[in-house]
């Protein structure tokens, strides 16, 4: 049985990913370390400091910095990342995810949204996007980020709805992992190298919920 659909923000909602990219390759490109587009796949889904630890990696540079000077290079891209999504608007909501939110509604399945990102309720007001969701996950209460599947069964807790009775959607690799240990069912948005372990790969264009509920075998 189907009784919630709970949707990843960065990448699945909204094309925000870019941003966090350029954020990012902005700071890497300061301090002189490497980073491009494959080695950032790495970085969706997971904190911000866990990020900045993976991009100092890819520079040999994780003993090069203080705690404190850690902090202050996630303040500096954060800072830039915040100036980017100002820019963000109701009609950057990528194609299909509003006549897939409205389908859900009217069929009675709920819906959360479950994005590590503190960002992520500044990104759904700039979209106008909160009537969408019953639930919105607050990033600063999970302790764990993707793979571990804590924000996902907030979500479902939240809802008051089984795992075993949710989908989740995502577009990172950690996060179909996480909705794996989640115990629930994975519908991939990424690119296909990224998303091998979804159960289900779409394009956002192509989500119906007749499509996946017959993909699944699953009833309302
Ligand atoms: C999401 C994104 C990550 C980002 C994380 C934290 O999971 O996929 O790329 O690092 O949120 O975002 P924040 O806005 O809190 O720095
Ligand atoms: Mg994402």
């Amino acid at each position: 049985i189907l009784k919630a659909v709970i949707f990843d923000l960065d990448g699945v909602v909204t094309d925000s990913a870019k941003y966090h990219y350029l954020a990012w390759k902005s700071l890497a490109d300061e301090l002189g370390i490497p980073f491009d587009e494959e080695y950032n796949e790495k970085l969706k889904g997971i904190s911000r400091m866990e990020s900045l630890e993976l991009i100092l990696k890819n520079g040999n540079s994780e003993t090069k910095y203080s705690a404190f000077e850690k902090e202050k290079l996630a303040d500096r891209k954060n800072e830039h990342y915040k100036e980017l999504i100002k820019e963000i608007k109701p009609s950057d909501i990528l194609p299909g995810i509003e006549n897939f939110l409205s389908e859900l509604k009217s069929h009675n399945i709920k819906t959360a949204l479950a994005s590590v990102s503190k960002n992520a309720n500044f990104i759904i007001k700039q979209l106008q996007a909160e009537k969408y969701f019953d639930y919105i996950a607050d990033a600063a209460s999970v302790p764990n980020t993707k793979p571990f599947p804590d924000i996902f069964l907030v979500c479902a807790k939240n809802l008051g709805i089984q795992p075993g009775e949710c989908i989740g959607i995502e577009d990172a690799k950690s996060g179909i992992e996480a909705i794996h240990r989640a115990g629930m069912l994975a519908v991939g948005v990424g690119t296909l190298s990224e998303m091998a372990e979804a159960d289900l790969i779409l394009s956002t264009k192509e989500l119906n919920l007749n499509h996946i509920l017959n993909k699944f075998d699953i009833k309302l």
